[in-house]
């Protein structure tokens, strides 16, 4: 493992718990972070940049607590839209400056002054991709690594095949790569490294946790699902996502006509619809790994040895 960030002698492995609207929060965070992996949360998922702060004050003190009983945790990363449709932007990135927060996770647009302002304060910035095009942008504008994200990933996702997108990547920049998409174990993790990554970005493996905020009867389908009821559709928010197609039944959504609908048809900004929003939920391909619902710490340490395990047999398999 060869981590080209000054945190890495703090990671036990090359992962990053995925920021999950609604789903992700301090608990989590904090928990993969003890366990050695970095752990995150979408600044958005709050209802106000106040209670961002507050999430911020409490993952800070635990994270302190934990620093000073002897553990090394990994450092904190948050998620936030850079892109000027969103209204609250201006304020929480303002918190997450004053917070100094090691690692800003960014998705949409690219802002040359934002990825600035974190590198200020000693931030490091890690941009969502989905194309090398998007990878070239990201980079001029001073990215220091990019979240590739390739078809498979949950919530808004990518389209390309990862191998295909990590190599048309490498082609336009040397920056690290984190791969995002249907990943779900140890062995995944090192695959990806094999592939020229270097860290995994991990979303679905983690919504059936104890401490994520996502409903019980969301947590508890996800352990029944497959793959193959994975719907991918832009027609709700007219961006490209992979939903769990039985809540979209469920929410009373015909499939076969939602695949005919044009991307951004059903839901808009209306109140309406963002109650049925809520009702529907996503997951990535991986999803067929979730077997239980666990607790943060003990979903890490599985993780942990998976790699350790995957690392062994590989080098003894090529030796
Ligand atoms: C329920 C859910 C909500 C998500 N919300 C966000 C979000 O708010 N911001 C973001 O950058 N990515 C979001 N994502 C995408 C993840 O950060 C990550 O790219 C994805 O989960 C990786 O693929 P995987 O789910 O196959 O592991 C979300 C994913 C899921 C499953």
């Amino acid at each position: 493992m060869s981590i080209p960030f000054p945190f890495a002698d703090r990671l036990k492995m090359p992962l990053i718990v995925a920021p999950m609207f609604l789903v992700s929060n301090p608990k989590m965070a904090v928990a993969a972070c003890r366990a050695g992996v970095i752990g995150s949360y979408p600044a958005h998922s709050t209802r106000t940049k106040e209670v961002y702060e507050e999430w911020l004050y409490e993952s800070e003190e635990a994270l302190a607590v934990s620093e000073n009983n002897g553990e090394k945790p990994a450092p904190l990363a948050v998620n936030l839209v850079v892109h000027s449709s969103n209204a609250r932007m201006e304020g929480d990135l303002e918190i997450t400056i004053r917070h100094k927060v090691p690692i800003v996770l960014t998705s949409k647009g690219a802002p040359e002054e934002v990825f600035k302002e974190i590198h200020n304060y000693g931030g490091v910035t890690m941009h969502d991709v989905a194309s090398a095009r998007h990878a070239e942008k990201a980079v001029a504008a001073g990215a220091d690594a990019l979240i590739a994200v390739a078809g498979g990933a949950g919530g808004h996702c990518g389209t390309i095949n990862p191998f295909a997108l990590v190599n048309e990547i490498r082609q336009v920049t040397d920056k690290p790569i984190i791969l995002a998409g249907g990943m779900s174990s140890g062995q995944d993790v090192l695959a990806a490294e094999a592939m020229g990554a270097s860290m995994v970005y991990m979303g679905t493996r983690f919504i059936a946790t104890e401490e994520s905020l996502a409903p019980s009867d969301y947590r508890d389908s996800l352990i029944e699902g497959k793959a193959t009821d994975i719907f991918l559709s832009a027609a709700l928010d007219g961006a490209p996502a992979n939903w769990y197609a039985p809540s979209l039944v469920k929410a009373g959504i015909d499939l076969e006509e939602l695949a005919m609908t044009k991307p951004g048809a059903i839901v808009t900004s209306s109140g309406q619809s963002k109650q049925r929003y809520k009702a529907i939920w996503s997951a990535g391909h991986g999803i067929g790994a979730t077997k239980s619902v666990q607790k943060t710490a003990d979903l890490c340490e599985q993780l942990i040895l998976e790699y350790e395990q995957a690392r062994t047999q590989f080098v003894g398999s090529i030796a």
